[in-house]
């Protein structure tokens, strides 16, 4: 193992760098231009919108509308909630884990107890994330073709995209 490998330490959503593409994978951009921007939409693959994220020197890969209803989480905050890195949807405010795509919620013990105790719990995975890796400064996406269902799939189909995407406003970028 080189140097650099020994230095990485890679989300679980990526992986060790190499020297060729590894199987499957699908071309986003140069690193440069994602650490610049911090995030890089791109349909992969024909069939798939993805978000990919850099944040605090990792990257980070996932469907890019949100499992609720579909907002656009380009537009997202990234915030940590009980020590898990979230993107926030910019829509209702839905936190998303970005290494798991865990649904983040704040649960009550007891509503009628003053002051109210509020604990972080977990939906599930309800977003689709992917595998995302570097190979000689470009950015690879590998789509997580699990046959198991996640709810942000239901966003990803021909017909939200041809039908659904045009009949909405677009969204102002963040300043
Ligand atoms: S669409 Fe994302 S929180 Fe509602």
């Amino acid at each position: 193992m080189s140097s650099e490998e020994e230095a990485s330490s890679p989300s679980p959503s990526s992986s060790f760098f190499s020297s060729s593409p590894p199987p499957s994978s699908h071309f986003i951009c140069k690193k440069e231009d994602i650490v610049k921007a911090g995030r890089v939409t791109k349909l992969v693959n024909g069939c798939r919108d993805v978000l990919v994220l850099y944040h605090q020197g990792q990257l980070h890969a996932m469907d890019m509308r949100c499992y609720h209803s579909g907002g656009a989480l380009q537009y997202g905050d990234i915030e940590e909630f009980n020590g898990r890195l979230c993107i926030v949807c910019p829509w209702h405010k839905y936190k998303i884990t970005l290494a798991e795509g865990e649904g983040l919620y704040q649960a009550v013990d007891n509503p009628t107890a003053k002051p109210l105790r509020t604990h972080w719990r977990s939906k599930g995975v309800k977003q689709r994330i992917h595998k995302v890796t570097e190979v000689n400064g470009d950015v690879y996406v590998i789509l997580n073709d699990s046959s198991e269902t996640v709810e942000s799939d239901v966003y990803q189909t021909e017909r939200y995209r041809t039908v659904s995407l045009k009949a909405q406003p677009k969204p102002k970028p963040k300043k």
